[in-house]
């Protein structure tokens, strides 16, 4: 099977590029699963129930969040109106928090996909259990007692020695591990010893002519001053839809390709 994976859609800029090319990009490579991060999708912060019953219909199959989850708080309500829903939020935030941190999908193929996020805890200001311990305690059991066929780890987490330590970790034990809250994408898409499908960082769907994907002047202006009291924005120009298709079948190698569709960062894979 095909999977496409894409790093945090941000703003309206990120949403117009996905809405744009993702069935573009599901049909170039011939994707029958999607992931999309949507932590930053609301005016640069949090998820809103339309946004993801919009980023659902352009073909997304699963949205996961990340230390921006509840900036719109709308979306817990939403959450727990609509029970069905696809959303995965890190499975490490603390006890009692809204929402899941995994989900298991069954394909119309049949087959079983378990999608599960952790986050890290460097340089992260949030309340977190400790990421490894999450995965051993609440995931371990539930791909080996499950019957599931692809299993997805996203790693939310600001350093990557953190994503490459669990991703290390885990391997074998997942079909893919891979990074987002970065928002750049990193040049190591690669297999792992053994089997796992890796990218340190998938980069973000968002205007790459910024700062991170916020208006450039007045991130500069927090930098240089020390003050927050410049507020960050979303830029608004062409942004490119980063990820990785990642490719896994019980008899063949997995691999795994990092993607870069349209604006400033565009690699040219679609024909
Ligand atoms: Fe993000
Ligand atoms: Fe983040």
């Amino acid at each position: 099977m095909n999977f496409l994976v894409i790093g945090d859609v941000v703003g309206r800029s990120g949403r117009i590029a996905l809405k744009e090319n993702l069935n573009k990009i599901q049909k170039q490579f011939n994707i029958d699963f999607t992931i999309v991060n949507a932590e930053n999708s609301a005016g640069g912060y949090g998820l809103t129930g339309k946004i993801y019953e919009d980023l659902i219909n352009w073909g997304a199959n699963a949205i996961t969040l990340g230390n921006h989850a509840w900036k719109q708080k709308e979306i817990i309500d939403y959450m727990e109106k609509n029970p069905n829903h696809n959303i995965i939020r890190p499975l490490n935030f603390e006890i009692g928090s809204p929402g899941k941190g995994f989900k298991i999908f069954t394909h119309k193929n049949g087959k079983r996909i378990l999608v599960s996020q952790v986050h890290g805890q460097t340089y992260i200001d949030l309340p977190l259990d400790n990421p490894f311990n999450s995965i051993d305690t609440q995931l371990l059991s539930i791909i080996n007692d499950h019957n599931i066929d692809y299993s997805f780890l996203e790693v939310h987490a600001e350093v990557t020695s953190e994503k490459n330590g669990i991703a290390q970790n885990y391997d074998g034990k997942f079909t893919a591990i891979y990074g987002t809250h970065v928002h750049i994408p990193t040049a190591d898409a690669r297999v792992l010893e053994r089997g796992t499908c890796f990218q340190t960082d998938i980069g973000m769907t968002g205007d790459y002519n910024s700062v991170i994907g916020m208006k450039k002047e007045n991130a500069i202006k927090r930098m240089r001053t020390g003050s927050n009291e410049h507020r960050l924005e979303p830029a608004e120009g062409a942004a490119t839809v980063s990820g990785a298709v990642i490719t896994a079948d019980k008899d063949r190698k997995n691999s795994i390709q990092s993607i870069q569709i349209g604006g400033v960062l565009d690699s040219n894979l679609l024909s």
